[in-house]
């Protein structure tokens, strides 16, 4: 079921799945706007992701998370939302818009991550995964938790963006979202 509140769609999903990607072809293919919550942190606080929690501690950085939620839901609307892969914990995720969990499997994400030509910069740029072990027991933790958050699961381990992406233009086509 979709979720037209706000008609905002919200990309949620581990760390390195594609969300951003995915978000920014969709943005390109509808031709509506769209933002990243992690992007939106990093100009508020006016330093990266990894400095904030480095400095800060993740306690601090989900706050951050949470203010930003707030202002979603009452700020924007029509738009194509990418998050941090903790985001889908705060409170109103479902007041912002039509939740759209992208899966894979904890393999399939790391195969992405390594196979791109900025590998290393993306790991780098993920605190929560550096430890590969530590990783795999926060993807494991989280899984059902994200499915359980979805308005509307999509599998896209193996798939083209392409492919993902017409599927989800189609999706808002048919829902008139
Ligand atoms: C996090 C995911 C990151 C970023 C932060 C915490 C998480 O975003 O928000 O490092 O808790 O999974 P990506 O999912 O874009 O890597």
């Amino acid at each position: 079921m979709l979720n037209p509140k706000n008609h905002n769609i919200v990309f949620i999903g581990f760390m390195g799945v594609g969300k951003g990607t995915i978000a920014r072809a969709l943005i390109q293919k509808t031709k509506r706007m769209g933002l990243d919550t992690d992007d939106l942190i990093e100009s508020m606080e006016n330093r990266k992701i990894k400095m904030i929690f480095e400095t800060e501690g993740e306690a601090y950085f989900r706050k951050l998370e949470k203010k930003t939620a707030k202002w979603l839901e009452k700020s924007v609307k029509n738009a194509i939302i990418s998050t941090g892969g903790g985001f889908f914990k705060v409170a109103n995720l479902e007041k912002i818009g039509t939740v759209v969990y992208l899966k894979s499997s904890f393999e399939g994400i790391l195969k992405r991550l390594q196979e791109h030509e900025n590998a290393e910069l993306k790991l780098a740029k993920r605190p929560l995964l550096t430890d590969f072990t530590k990783a795999k027991a926060l993807f494991n933790e989280r899984a059902p938790l994200y499915e359980a958050k979805a308005d509307v699961i999509i599998d896209v381990e193996n798939r083209k963006i392409k492919e993902i992406v017409n599927d989800l233009a189609t999706l808002l086509k048919t829902n008139k979202h």
